[in-house]
């Protein structure tokens, strides 16, 4: 039946993955990926970013997300539209003027009324702000945080607001999973936005995780309780899970594949969990080797195609 319609059929919203245009003609990758009983929603992994979307400042490059988006629609997959203010893959112009209060603002809402104005109507959600956080939940000293301090956050949660009033808004970010004080970080910025009174529907955990490190089910559960209980919806954004060792034994993939049940699991047991999004579902394009020298084989399909040990588990848990 596929993994989107199995997590339907427990009452989620998608299970769904990334994908981006300078994989569109892969056929055997792209079968798989136009499945909607496979994947319900898809994310531009790179495509919709500041740097791509806005390279010179004010000039609006769309055509690639555009066809994320298109492809998306004709399959019937919903979108995560993915990502507004995050302090890598910017523009030059972005990281080398040398920016006022005034002009940063108007810089930022600049670029998220033309983006999140040009999606209107087709993004399930958005990833407002992105990675703010340092991983002892202070933050991180970015162009923003420097220019503006915190009050980056609700300027670019404000102009999305304004820009598609139907749009979901979250703050994303990763290691939320594992790190007590990232997350007690998270929760602080979920505040500071509802003391100004400034709209955020979401918290994205991002779920790069490691075979063997990944925390139980119920320690999972929990972190997105935290986030419930603020009054968010709450969804695994960019889930893969890496073996340190390669090639990968059998026994690691087993690990894999309890590890990969754990965070589906925790989705199926917290209600306002709308879903789970695989960074990549094949090896052959998954970004973790060249990021993470050494590691890899992070995703449920391999290189060739092949279910691996974690979809199976996955989908015969659901
Ligand atoms: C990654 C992409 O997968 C790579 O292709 C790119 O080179 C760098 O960015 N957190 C995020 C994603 O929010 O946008 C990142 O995607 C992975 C980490």
């Amino acid at each position: 039946p596929g993994l989107h319609s199995l997590f339907v059929a427990s009452g989620k919203l998608f299970f769904g993955t990334a994908t981006d245009t300078n994989l569109f003609n892969d056929i055997p990758y792209m079968t798989i990926a136009n499945n909607s009983n496979e994947f319900g929603i898809r994310v531009p992994e790179n495509s919709q970013k500041w740097q791509p979307t806005e390279p010179t400042e004010n000039k609006f490059v769309f055509a690639n997300p555009d066809q994320v988006a298109l492809t998306s629609k004709a399959n019937r997959q919903l979108l995560r539209c993915h990502t507004l203010t995050w302090h890598s893959q910017l523009p030059e112009f972005v990281q080398t003027t040398n920016w006022t209060r005034a002009t940063l603002t108007a810089a930022i809402q600049t670029h998220i009324s033309n983006v999140v104005g040009h999606f209107k109507g087709q993004c399930y959600s958005w990833d407002v702000v992105n990675e703010a956080l340092n991983e002892n939940g202070t933050f991180r000293n970015d162009v923003f945080f420097q220019v503006l301090g915190t009050d980056f956050i609700p300027i670019s949660f404000a102009a999305a607001a304004a820009a598609d009033p139907a749009a979901k808004l979250y703050y994303n970010d990763f290691n939320l999973e594992t790190s007590r004080a990232k997350a007690d970080g998270a929760a602080r910025i979920v505040q500071l936005l509802q003391d100004a009174k400034v709209r955020i529907d979401g918290l994205g955990f991002q779920a790069h995780l490691d075979v063997g490190r990944t925390p139980n089910q119920t320690a999972l559960a929990a972190t997105l309780d935290r986030f419930t209980a603020l009054g968010l919806e709450v969804a695994y954004t960019e889930l893969d899970i890496a073996h340190a060792k390669l090639p990968a034994t059998a026994t690691a993939l087993q690990q894999q594949a309890r590890d990969y049940v754990s965070v589906v699991g925790s989705c199926l047991a917290v209600a306002r969990c709308v879903g789970v999004v695989v960074w990549e579902f094949t090896d052959k394009y998954s970004w973790i080797p060249s990021t993470f020298p050494g590691k890899g084989d992070a995703c449920l399909f391999d290189a060739n195609f092949t279910r691996k040990p974690a979809y199976s588990s996955v989908s015969s848990f659901l």
